[in-house]
């Protein structure tokens, strides 16, 4: 992580604050050949831990939908919770560039209504972009936003917000014409002024090939090595999304053992009187102990 100093508001204090990532220093990264790491999040304290862990782009997910609020897919999320939900990841992440979905419905009606909510993100919620699913269908829309001055994140291949036109979620670009169709978007996409395409469920080589033809970075999800970057759901990779994996899904850690034995046991203690102990309890000083055993035994006599 690159640090450089800088001065608290007295002057007195040096301190260290991480240099934040831009789209400058995501481009740099594609470069360099140097690997964009990704992690979406939706609270506070994940997103703290996770741009502290030095995560380059933090995406508040719509997949908020399914991991965090519990429903069958991504449809249903508001304009509302995502903004709720952005605004507690920004207050959490000092270098990281935190990036918006915009839900389904929110862009697709008309391209003004896109804009404006789009416009909600980085004015209400203090997200630096924001993600849109399709392909070049949404040129206008990617024009429009970066005439605003809102980055956009494009996102092709499996689009989780066309899972019923997908008939479910299934890995696409896998016939020539499909290849051929992805590539033309990309480019179509990248034109029109995406400073990222995340690309996800496509086959590596379709995956490859698209990096090599765009000057602007790919993030992968379920679409190969050669991306320049990868990003994956935070629950997915600790454990907590209750679903088996999808295939490029691996798994970094077990957050749902964690809270479970550590539930189990906070049950048991309780349970067995064993918590809490008596340095977790708080206790009557001295004289106002004397003063109140005083009050119940004159009480008691009284009686
Ligand atoms: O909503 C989401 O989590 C995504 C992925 C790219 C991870 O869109």
């Amino acid at each position: 992580m690159s640090l450089t100093q800088f001065r608290s508001a007295d002057e007195s204090a040096p301190a260290v604050r991480p240099s934040r990532v831009t789209i400058q220093s995501l481009q740099d990264k594609k470069s360099q050949g140097r690997p964009i790491v990704a992690l979406t999040a939706y609270d506070y304290a994940t997103a703290r831990l996770v741009d502290e862990a030095g995560v380059d782009m933090i995406l508040v997910g719509d997949s908020l939908a399914m991991v965090v609020l519990g429903y069958d897919n991504t449809l249903p999320v508001t304009m509302d919770e995502m903004i709720h939900h952005t605004r507690a990841v920004r207050r959490a992440v000092k270098r990281a560039m935190v990036i918006a979905d915009m839900p389904y419905g929110s862009y697709q009606v008309n391209t003004g209504e896109g804009v404006a909510n789009a416009a909600r993100f980085l004015k209400e919620a203090g997200a630096e972009a924001v993600k849109i699913e399709g392909g070049a269908s949404r040129m206008d829309l990617v024009k429009r936003l970066t005439d605003a001055e809102i980055p956009v994140v494009a996102h092709l291949g499996l689009t989780p917000q066309s899972v019923h036109r997908m008939s479910g979620y299934r890995v696409q670009g896998k016939s020539v014409a499909a290849i051929h169709h992805l590539v033309k978007d990309a480019l179509a996409l990248e034109a029109a002024g995406a400073f990222t395409v995340v690309l996800e469920g496509i086959p590596t080589e379709v995956a490859q090939r698209i990096t090599a033809a765009l000057r602007i970075p790919t993030i992968g999800i379920g679409a190969g090595a050669s991306c320049d970057g990868q990003i994956l759901v935070l629950h997915d990779l600790i454990n907590m999304s209750f679903s088996p994996p999808a295939k490029f899904v691996r798994r970094y850690g077990d957050a749902a053992a964690l809270i479970t034995d550590a539930v189990h046991s906070f049950r048991k203690d309780v349970e067995e009187r064993h918590f809490p102990s008596e340095e977790e309890s708080y206790h009557l000083g001295k004289d106002a102990l004397a003063a109140l055993l005083q009050e119940e035994s004159l009480g008691k006599r009284k009686a």
